[in-house]
C-alpha cells in the first residue's frame, strides 16, 4: 500500500515538472525562439545556447534575462518570477555540457627524419597540428608519407605589428604588382562575432583572434582551429558588462598571450589556451 503511495507521489511530481517544462517551453518559443530557435540550437538573430547553459546558476540565467546583452543584440525580457521559473525550468532541460573529444596521439616523421610524437589537435587533408608533451604545437604539412614543419616567416607579435607599433610588415611576397590578383587562401567564421574591431595577432605560425571574451588560436596557415578559449562571466552582475566589450588582440611576450579588454587581462599558455591567471580591473 504504502509503495503504490510513494508511486502516485512520484508520478504527480513527474508530471508537474513535465506541464512547467512545456509551459517553459511557451515561454521560451515567444520570447527567446525567434533569436535562439525554438530548441535554442541557434537562429539567424542568435547563437546556439544549449553548451551556454551549464555555466550560469538560475540566478545568473534570470539576471541575464532581465538585463539582456543589449550591446550585442540581445534585448532585456521583462518576466513575473513564475514565468521565469517555467523558462529556466525549460533551459534545464535543453542544457547540454560540450563534448569532449576523445585524445588521439601520433607520431610522424618530418621531411627532415625528425619524429615528432605528440596529441592531435586537428587534421585535415594535408595539414596536422600536434601538441607535444611540452605544451608546443607543431603545424604540419603533409609531403608524401611524411610531414613538413611550418611555422611565421615574419612574425605580427601585437595589435601594432610590432614593438615599434608601425603596423608595417617586412614580408615582401605581396607587392603593388600583385596585390590586386590576392584571394582567399581559407575562411573562418567565428560563431556570434557580431561587429569585431580586431587585429589578428601571429607568432610562431599560429593566428590568436578575439571576439568579446572569447579567444581562438588557428593555424594560420591552413585556418584550422587549435583551440577556442571562452571566458565566463563570474558573479552575478551584469552579463553585459564583459561581454559587451570589443577584444582587440591578444598581446604576446615569449609563449605566453595576454587578451585583454578595458576591465580584464588574462595571461594564457599558447599551446592550450587555458589562462594561468586572470586579473580584473
Ligand atoms: C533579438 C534576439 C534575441 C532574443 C529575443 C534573445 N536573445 Fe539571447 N542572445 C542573443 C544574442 C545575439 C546573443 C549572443 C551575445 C554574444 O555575442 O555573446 C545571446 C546570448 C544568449 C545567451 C548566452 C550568454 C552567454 O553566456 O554567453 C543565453 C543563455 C541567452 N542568450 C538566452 C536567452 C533567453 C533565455 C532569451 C529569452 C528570454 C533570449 N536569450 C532572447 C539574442 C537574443
Amino acid at each position: 500500500m504504502r509503495s503504490s503511495v510513494i508511486l502516485a507521489g512520484a508520478l504527480t511530481a513527474t508530471t508537474l515538472l513535465a506541464q512547467n517544462r512545456e509551459r517553459g517551453q511557451v515561454a521560451f518559443e515567444n520570447r527567446c525562439g525567434k533569436c535562439h530557435g525554438s530548441d535554442g540550437n541557434g537562429g539567424e538573430l542568435g547563437p546556439r545556447i544549449t553548451f551556454r547553459l551549464t555555466k550560469r546558476t538560475d540566478g545568473q540565467l534570470a539576471t541575464l534575462v532581465r538585463t539582456g546583452i543589449p550591446a550585442r543584440n540581445m534585448p532585456p525580457t521583462k518576466l513575473g518570477d513564475d514565468e521565469m521559473a517555467l523558462l529556466i525550468t525549460f533551459l534545464r532541460s535543453i542544457q547540454r555540457l560540450p563534448e569532449s573529444k576523445p585524445v588521439e596521439r601520433r607520431t610522424i616523421l618530418t621531411i627532415e627524419g625528425k619524429k615528432i610524437e605528440g596529441q592531435i589537435v586537428g587534421e585535415g587533408f594535408d595539414d596536422l597540428q600536434l601538441r607535444t608533451d611540452d605544451k608546443r604545437v607543431h603545424l604540419l604539412r603533409r609531403a608524401g608519407n611524411r610531414y613538413r614543419e611550418v611555422t611565421s616567416e615574419t612574425a605580427w607579435p601585437t595589435y601594432d605589428g610590432g614593438p615599434d607599433g608601425n603596423r608595417y610588415t617586412k614580408l615582401t611576397q605581396i607587392n603593388k604588382g600583385n596585390v590586386s590578383r590576392l584571394g582567399p587562401k581559407w575562411m573562418f567564421s567565428i560563431p556570434n562575432g557580431g561587429r569585431m574591431e580586431v587585429t589578428p595577432v601571429v607568432v610562431d605560425g599560429i593566428m590568436y583572434v578575439t571576439v568579446a571574451n572569447e579567444c581562438y588560436a588557428l593555424d594560420a596557415g591552413s585556418g584550422r582551429e587549435i583551440w577556442h578559449y571562452i571566458i565566463s562571466a563570474r558573479g552575478t552582475g551584469s552579463p553585459g558588462s564583459i561581454a559587451a566589450r570589443e577584444w582587440r588582440a591578444v598581446a604576446s611576450s615569449w609563449t605566453q598571450r595576454m587578451r585583454t579588454s578595458s576591465r580584464s587581462i588574462a595571461l594564457m599558455e599558447s599551446c592550450c589556451g587555458r589562462p594561468k591567471s586572470r586579473m580584473r580591473g
